[in-house]
């Protein structure tokens, strides 16, 4: 891990970018200063440093917000065709094609992901802006025969549900943010969106670029601050028809709440402890390094991270002296090192949260084989922390069932098939999982057994829109892709003609 960093330097646009002395709100198509004056600051995670100053909003600037979403809602807005609305997405499409560096590093430098990492998320994010603009020709009622006398004729339309309040997380924004930006733009419904305190610049980017593809002023706001402040006002915000969140379950659960003045319409995606089941039958050189990254990639900071890896017991210490062999090859660096495999941890907070963990799992008795502290050769104040395994860990242990969110695995050994579905169905939390193995019933069994919102088989964290992913449990509800996520912005309204 003691390379030579070969850092590279931002392009000029990104410099450009960066250079504003503040960033403010985007608010009915215009940037525009906090109510109260405050900004704060955001940091690059991999130094440490003060990277920009970004408009802190309150309860005014929401209400000013979601007054101009609804305005575009009721206006010119509504009249446009699914077809405006793709050629809109396709526009959006190529202009984000255009500016994908500025917007990777502008990520990079933000949230931390190493520049390898937020540069191939480029198919990606345009695979979904594509899927988008495919959804939005494809939104269709139906008619439907009916049993009333006379000549009566029923069918349903859909329509857009309205103001979509979206509560975006830090841990990828760049990408992040098109569940609720591309469902918004595809069904006709308008947003604000509230980007978490520590990774706000990607999202204020985007929306300048929108606005360039000729998006129309208020369709997509933007309101930066905290989340106490200014999230809590967007969730419990009356003129806010639907809220689509993801973070933490303790906000999750506070969304909730909030919900219910006005009966919002909710899509959550929570926390996590995914289980990723190992068979000895497997093969390992692409278990290993596939369960690990299942684990490592984004530093742990996915919500789907297969943290709890459930090896059998046959091949458990081979497995864990692997996975740890892999763990110290990966090349951690500041996120603009061209090499780093692993940036930081997004914040001081999260990597102190981390730290506490494995002090945890050590005195909770797991044997930590590696990592746990800070990776040496790496400059600077970052928040980083080296890939850590912990290995003769048991289920029923803080490590095996608080979400962390870092880069700590978990070697949990097992026996039986039903052992490794029961252990890895005991937790609260119902997000990912997988299992490796060369025998396909067995792999069915696991799938069948276990109870979560997306399942891999012989790989770990592929995604894309057209079958998508969600939660179960306490990991949230409603679907993130599938034709069924467009249908979570639009209502259904029967029509009853009597001819
Ligand atoms: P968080 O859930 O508090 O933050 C996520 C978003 O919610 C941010 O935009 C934040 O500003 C906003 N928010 C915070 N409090 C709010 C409130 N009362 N009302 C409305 N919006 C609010 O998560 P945080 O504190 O950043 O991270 C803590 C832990 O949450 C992490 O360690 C991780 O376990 C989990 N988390 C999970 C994520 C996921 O992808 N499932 C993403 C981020 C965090
Ligand atoms: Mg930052």
């Amino acid at each position: 891990m003691n390379q030579q960093a070969s850092l590279i330097a931002p392009g000029e646009n990104t410099e450009r970018f960066l250079l504003r002395e503040n960033f403010g709100l985007f608010i009915n198509g215009e940037v525009v200063a906090s109510a109260s004056g405050k900004t704060f600051e955001t940091w690059n995670p991999s130094t440490g440093e003060v990277l920009a100053r970004v408009s802190e909003g309150d309860e005014r600037d929401v209400d000013r917000a979601v007054r101009a979403a609804r305005a575009a809602f009721e206006g010119r807005w509504r009249g446009w065709t699914p077809y405006e609305r793709q050629a809109l997405l396709y526009r959006v499409h190529d202009i984000v094609e255009r500016h994908f560096d500025e917007l990777a590093e502008i990520e990079s430098l933000d949230m931390g992901a190493p520049i390898s990492r937020t540069r191939a998320s480029k198919s990606a994010l345009l695979k979904m802006i594509l899927f988008f603009a495919a959804q939005s020709a494809s939104i269709a009622g139906q008619t439907v025969q009916n049993g009333l006398p006379g000549d009566v004729m029923t069918l349903s339309i859909k329509a857009p549900v309205g103001v979509v309040g979206g509560i975006i997380p830090w841990n990828g924004p760049l990408v992040g943010q098109w569940w609720v930006l591309g469902a918004v733009l595809a069904s006709g419904c308008t947003a604000v969106l509230k980007p978490a305190e520590d990774a706000s610049l990607s999202v204020l980017r985007t929306v300048e670029l929108l606005r360039e593809a000729g998006l129309p002023a208020g369709v997509v706001n933007v309101v930066t601050g905290m989340g106490h402040v200014a999230g809590a006002a967007l969730a419990a915000h009356p003129g806010v028809d639907r809220i689509a969140f993801t973070g933490s379950t303790t906000t999750g659960r506070k969304i909730i709440e909030a919900s219910t003045g006005n009966i919002k319409k909710l899509q959550l995606e929570l926390g996590g402890k995914s289980p990723d089941i190992v068979f000895a039958d497997a093969d390992l050189d692409k278990a290993v390094p596939g369960a690990a990254m299942g684990v490592f990639a984004n530093s742990g900071q996915i919500c789907f991270a297969g943290t709890r890896v459930f090896v059998e017991r046959s091949i458990a210490s081979e497995f864990s002296a692997r996975v740890a062999d892999f763990a110290r090859s990966i090349r951690v660096g500041q996120s603009m090192d061209a090499d780093a495999q692993l940036g930081p941890l997004i914040s001081g907070r999260q990597l102190d949260r981390v730290m506490s963990y494995i002090e945890i799992g050590s005195q909770e008795g797991a044997r930590l084989v590696c990592g746990g502290q800070r990776p040496g050769g790496v400059p600077g104040n970052g928040y980083f922390v080296a890939p850590t395994v912990f290995a003769d860990v048991s289920n029923d242990m803080r490590i095996a069932r608080e979400e962390i969110f870092g880069p700590v695995l978990s070697v949990i050994p097992f026996d039986t098939v039903e052992e490794a579905i029961a252990l890895g169905n005991q937790t609260e939390y119902g997000l990912g999982g997988a299992v490796w193995t060369r025998d396909i019933s067995r792999a069915l069994r696991v799938v069948k057994g276990i109870h979560t919102g997306v399942m891999w088989v012989n790989c770990y964290g592929l995604i894309d829109p057209m079958i998508g992913f969600g939660g179960t449990k306490q990991s949230g509800y409603g679907a993130k892709g599938s034709n069924a996520h467009l249908d979570t912005y639009l209502y259904t309204k029967s029509v009853y003609i009597n001819t």
